[in-house]
Parts: C-alpha cells; structure tokens; sequence
C-alpha cells in the first residue's frame, strides 16, 4: 500500500535513480511534511507507538537531576549552568527535572530544547507552562556554545540514519532503495560513501558472507557536533546499543521498525508512519567522542546508574506513602503509589527499559560520583 511520501519518494527515484538507505531513513524519519517525526503526533508516552523511560515516571526525571547536580558540583557550582535537551519528546523528562530541582542548583540552572517539530513544540510548552524558564531551538546549529553545562539525548541515537551493509563473495555492498511498479524495494550496489568502508576500518568490523551492519556515519557526526558545543561540563547518551563485536555477532542487524501495529522489519513500508531505528554503535561512538576531546565514561547500564542516582532510597520513601495511604484507607492513592513503584521496576528492569546504556562524554570535568560504578 503506498502513501503520499512513499509516492513522493518513488517520483523522486524515479527521476534522480535509487538512494542510499541512510537518505531514505531520514526522508521517513524526518521529511518536513510526512516524516515519522516532522508531523509532530505523540510518538513517545501512552498516546504514542512506544514508551521511553522519561514517559514512563517522573522518577526518570527525578532521578538525573541529582546527576545534573553532581556534575554541576564537579564543574565548581558555577552561577549559570545549562541544560540542552536534544529531541525531547512530550517534554516529561525536562518537566520532572525542573521540577525536583531546588536551591542554588535549582536558580543555576537554565533549559534549553532542541526541536524541530512545531505541533511538538506546542505540545512541550503546554507540559512545562509551569516552567517558563525553558526555551527552545531548532535545531543544534542555533545553540552557539555552553560554557558549562549538560547536552543530553535520550534515544535519539537510534533514530539517527543509518547505511545498511551486507557482505557478499567478500565484498562490501551496500543497500540502496529504488523503485519496482511504483513501490519501494531495496537494492545492493557499490558504497555509496568511501567513508562507510573507513568506518568498518575504524571500528574493526570484518563480516561474513551474507551478513549485515549498519553503518552509523550521522551519529560520529552528530557526538563530534555536541562535544564541540561544549567548554565544561558533560554530554550524556542514553540508547539501546551495543559494542562493534556484539553487533559483528547479529548478522541480520539490529532495524526495528514501530507503529500502531506494533514492532516490524519493514522499513520500505508506509514511510512516515513508522518509526525506523537502529542499535547506538558504541565503539563508534565513544571513538567520535575521544576524538572531539572528551573523556569517555560507560556505556553503563540504566539499572546501575538509577541505582547510584538513588532509585532504591525512591522505592523505600514510595513504599512508606504507600503503607500510609492504606493505614488511612485512600484506596485510589495506594493504587497510583502501587503503579509508580511499579515503574521503577520497569525503569531498571534489564529485559526492558534498564536495558538501556548511558555514555558519557566528559569536557575539563572530573567524573561525579555516580558515573563511578
Ligand atoms: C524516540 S524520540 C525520543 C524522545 C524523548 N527523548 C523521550 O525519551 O521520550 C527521538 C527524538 O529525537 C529527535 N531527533 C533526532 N535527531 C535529532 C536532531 N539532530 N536534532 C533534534 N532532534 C532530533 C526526533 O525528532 C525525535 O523527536
């Protein structure tokens, strides 16, 4: 079934020849009228086709504020310290930050978002109109450069675009997208970009015949960018990822796809309306990161960073407002106390969303506290 931006794209191959699939990957993602995330319906949170951890609880929220508060100790408590969210959703994570925040760290700190969707946007300013201190962006070219401060993405790793390469009688090809009766299918043909096999170089990738790998240039562009903006403080990364050998040992890759239908490995179907991602490579990453001049901590795994950040000393206070709403027979709140509790178990379950990683890129700062495990 086609829809208007795969009608779009087939025009388009029709008339320019097949694309790289990493130049497909963006136009579903982020094409300005049709893309996944240009249209600006909730695509993360209950209302969405997924659940990230900041949508989930509060908690999340909570619990990196007092991360932020360690590195803004370790950055010598400066008067104005910065924030940058990048791709933030429905704005849970900034809210619940902002909203835990007290003192002197709390009158520091300054919000910045960086968004491209304009019907998200709205959205963000109606979940923080109680915190008027945030601004936006669009876009990491408007950020000039943090003096001291935090860049954070969380999941937008993964929906960076990626170039698929498969291995055959023992050269690298590449997948392309071209067009057959007016629907979209995928090719093999030369690299399109001499610095795919240099990225295999780089990263120590060998395949075997018939395998695949996806090739994450835009993310080495993307962590050089950050760590650039940066004069003293931190960027944090948090995705679902994986090291070069562990991705080597998946042969089929690691594209999912996400709709209302649920998870998919049909990326060349119903453009737009699907998300498309792809595991963080974090050898690459931490390779771009050590080569733009910052020291690399992790990846470290969510369930022990929530732990160090105090998500065990959260349960406990849950547990006693829980104990407290029974005692005085308000069933409703004892449920809602229940469902949270319930949720930093999710947050730091490995087989869920503590599967997740973090890596740290740290500018002139001594490593807080809790990023040592
Ligand atoms: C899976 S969503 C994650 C949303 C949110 N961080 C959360 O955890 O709920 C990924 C978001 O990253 C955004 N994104 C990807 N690349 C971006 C870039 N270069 N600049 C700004 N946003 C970007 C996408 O538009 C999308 O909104």
């Amino acid at each position: 079934m086609s829809n208007a931006l795969s009608t779009q794209l087939v025009e388009r191959i029709r008339r320019d020849g097949p694309m790289p699939f990493a130049a497909y990957m963006a136009q579903a993602l982020y094409s300005p009228d049709h893309g996944y995330y240009s249209t600006g319906k909730a695509r993360t949170g209950w209302a969405g086709h997924f659940v990230t951890s900041p949508e989930l609880d509060p908690a999340f929220g909570a619990l990196w504020a007092r991360g932020f508060s360690e590195i803004w100790e370790a950055t010598g408590t400066p008067d104005v310290f910065e924030v940058v969210e990048i791709g933030p959703g429905e704005g849970g994570f900034a809210a619940a930050v902002l909203s835990s925040v007290t003192g002197p760290f709390a009158r520091a700190l300054r919000y910045r978002l960086v968004e491209r969707s304009p019907v998200a946007t709205q959205r963000q300013r109606e979940t923080l109109k109680d915190h008027p201190e945030v601004t936006w962006v669009t876009s990491l070219n408007e950020i000039g450069r943090i003096d001291q401060g935090i860049i954070i993405a969380n999941e937008v790793l993964d929906n960076l675009p990626v170039h698929i390469v498969e291995q055959h009688a023992g050269h690298i090809q590449e997948i392309w997208v071209g067009e057959k009766d007016g629907r979209l299918v995928p090719l093999l043909n030369v690299p399109s970009n001499p610095d795919i096999l240099g990225f295999l170089t780089r990263h120590n990738v060998s395949l075997r015949n018939g395998s695949r790998f996806e090739v994450g240039l835009a993310a080495e562009t993307f962590v050089r960018q950050l760590v650039g903006l940066l004069n003293w403080g931190a960027v944090i990364l948090i995705d679902y990822g994986a090291t070069s050998a562990e991705l080597m040992a998946r042969p089929e890759g690691t594209l999912v796809c996400y709709s209302s239908a649920g998870p998919d490995a049909s990326p060349l179907e119903q453009p737009g309306e699907k998300d498309i991602t792809s595991h963080a490579n974090w050898t690459a990453v931490a390779s771009a990161l050590d080569a733009a001049g910052a020291e690399v901590i992790g990846p470290l795994g969510q369930r022990d960073i929530l732990v160090k950040l105090g998500l065990a000393e959260m349960d406990l206070v849950l547990r006693e407002e829980h104990n407290k709403a029974m005692l005085k027979g308000k069933g409703a709140e004892a449920v809602r106390i229940l469902s949270r509790r319930q949720a930093l178990g999710a947050l730091a379950d490995p087989g869920g969303l503590g599967g997740l990683q973090t890596i740290f890129g740290l500018k002139e700062v001594v490593a807080p506290r809790f990023m040592r495990l």
